[in-house]
């Protein structure tokens, strides 16, 4: 998968993205990452990508132009690449939309920063997602979790075949994973429960069912 993002400031981006599983995947050639910095798709000879709303209020908005040929640049590289723009006006996003998003080829994430963007850019873009009722400086830290959310998903990234599968949210009930535990069997009084030492497969198994909700 080839992901885009178009952003002012892509030196956010490569601490996380080149980090951890998103390493991994990279390493394994299964995403490769491209920035697109919005300023040099400014106006003028300061660069602008911003300008005070029609009818008036606080704080500036970006501007089409400069989404607009961001847009388009992607776009040439990658014709059939879904645009996303994550806003907290977006739809909610949750694991299965990352599950359909990881079946993409290409993705151009775009990361809105001030007071918000020209509406009229929703013309150019095929989803919008909220990652939550909160309100975030920008785009660029909802682009990292959809990112590191569908990536996670690409067959191959993972190292055990079942790692997806069994985990929170993947099931049919979109249940959470169970609790785990590891050694010390007891740490400071705090022990491990019993059944999960037992060896009796078939009681871990109902156990781990019984446990697979939410705090
Ligand atoms: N931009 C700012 N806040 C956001 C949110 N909660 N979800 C998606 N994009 C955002």
């Amino acid at each position: 998968m080839h992901i885009q993002i178009i952003t002012l400031f892509p030196e956010m981006f490569e601490p996380v993205l080149n980090s951890s599983m998103m390493k991994i995947a990279r390493n394994k050639k299964l995403v490769s990452f491209e920035y697109l910095d919005l300023r040099d798709f400014g106006l003028g000879l300061r660069k602008s990508v911003d300008d005070t709303p029609y009818g008036g209020g606080n704080g500036m908005v970006f501007m089409i132009e400069p989404l607009v040929s961001a847009i388009e640049k992607a776009k040439s590289s990658d014709p059939d690449a879904e645009v996303l723009l994550p806003t907290p006006r977006g739809k909610k996003y949750s694991q299965q939309e990352a599950n359909k998003l990881s079946n993409l080829k290409g993705m151009i994430l775009i990361c809105p920063h001030y007071e918000g963007y020209d509406e009229r850019v929703t013309s150019w873009v095929d989803r919008q997602y909220s990652v939550g009722d909160y309100v975030l400086t920008g785009g660029e830290l909802p682009t990292m979790v959809i990112i590191d959310s569908v990536v996670r998903l690409i067959p191959g990234v993972l190292g055990g075949q079942n790692s997806a599968i069994d985990e929170s949210f993947q099931g049919d009930n979109n249940q959470v994973e169970y609790p785990q535990y590891t050694r010390p069997e007891n740490f400071r009084g705090l022990k491990v429960p019993g059944v999960l030492l037992s060896g009796h497969h078939k009681n871990i198994e109902n156990w781990r069912l019984a446990n697979k909700r939410k705090v």
